[in-house]
């Protein structure tokens, strides 16, 4: 599968702190790749310098074979490219049908996807007319990840979408992941190594601002040195333990 997006060797800066030095990884098309690493390793800003919100200083990075670096996060997304942000940034106080209405990139987006939404999360259809502040963490999830589908994106930079929720619910995000990854790429950063774990098929370690491993997801998952190495005990063996969905 050739390549959807390609970061080659990029250097960030936020104020005047270096925060990436180097980063690289390719994601194929039609792959689930997973971006990991430590709290603080740049894992987010990776995702914020894709997309234009922070843009590199140096480096390439190429979407389907075009480069994209120094265009504006607008010209970016509008290539279609979707970013689900960390901590579920949803319009409280709007319904699910209006948060989803205003992601349409053009008129008439909404009609097009909203069979594909509502079979992945079947939730949203049910709280349709819900302002977005009543639903739980996890279906709040679900619409952060639905408001990147509205437009035809053909790529998903989805960031730490398992955070503060309950295993049963991070289930749920699982299956709908990996049903929407037959319409999209997804290039997934996520801390709770086995939710990444079932879902990558590629992954790539973060480590202080560089990319320093990278391989086939089945292989990292028996290599205990590695994992404990760059993501830390935490993550090898038993599942990292979300923390209780916060309830609304
Ligand atoms: N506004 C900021 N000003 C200064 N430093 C920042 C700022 N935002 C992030 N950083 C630093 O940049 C580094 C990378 O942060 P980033 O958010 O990309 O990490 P991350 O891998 O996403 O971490 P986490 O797992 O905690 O979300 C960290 O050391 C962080 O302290
Ligand atoms: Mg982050």
């Amino acid at each position: 599968m050739p390549n959807i997006l390609e970061v080659d060797g990029i250097h960030t800066f936020i104020g005047q702190f270096h925060i990436l030095e180097g980063v690289s990884l390719a994601v194929p098309q039609g792959s689930i790749t997973a971006l990991l690493g430590r709290n603080g390793a740049g894992k987010t800003t990776t995702l914020r310098s894709i997309m234009g919100l922070n843009p590199p200083r140096e480096g390439a990075i190429r979407y389907a074979g075009e480069p994209i670096q120094g265009k504006t996060a607008f010209q970016i997304a509008a290539k279609g490219i979707g970013y689900v942000p960390e901590y579920r940034a949803i319009f409280r106080a709007l319904t699910v049908e209006e948060n989803l209405k205003i992601a349409e990139r053009q008129k008439g987006d909404l009609a097009k996807r909203s069979d594909l939404i509502f079979e992945l999360f079947p939730d949203l259809k049910r709280f349709y007319r819900l302002p977005g502040g009543q639903l739980s963490g996890g279906q709040q999830q679900m619409l952060a990840i639905a408001r990147a589908l509205v437009p035809d994106n053909r790529l998903l930079l989805v960031d730490e979408p398992s955070e503060g929720l309950a295993p049963i619910i991070i289930e749920a995000i699982v299956a709908a992941l990996r049903q929407l990854a037959s319409h999209a790429t997804v290039l997934l950063v996520e801390q709770n190594f086995r939710m990444a774990s079932m879902l990558a098929d590629r992954y790539y370690i973060l480590d202080d601002g560089q990319s320093v491993h990278s391989g086939q997801m089945a292989d990292l998952v028996n290599d205990r040195p590695l994992i404990t190495k760059y993501l830390g005990a935490g993550y090898a063996g038993t599942p990292v333990t979300p923390t209780p969905e916060r309830s609304n």
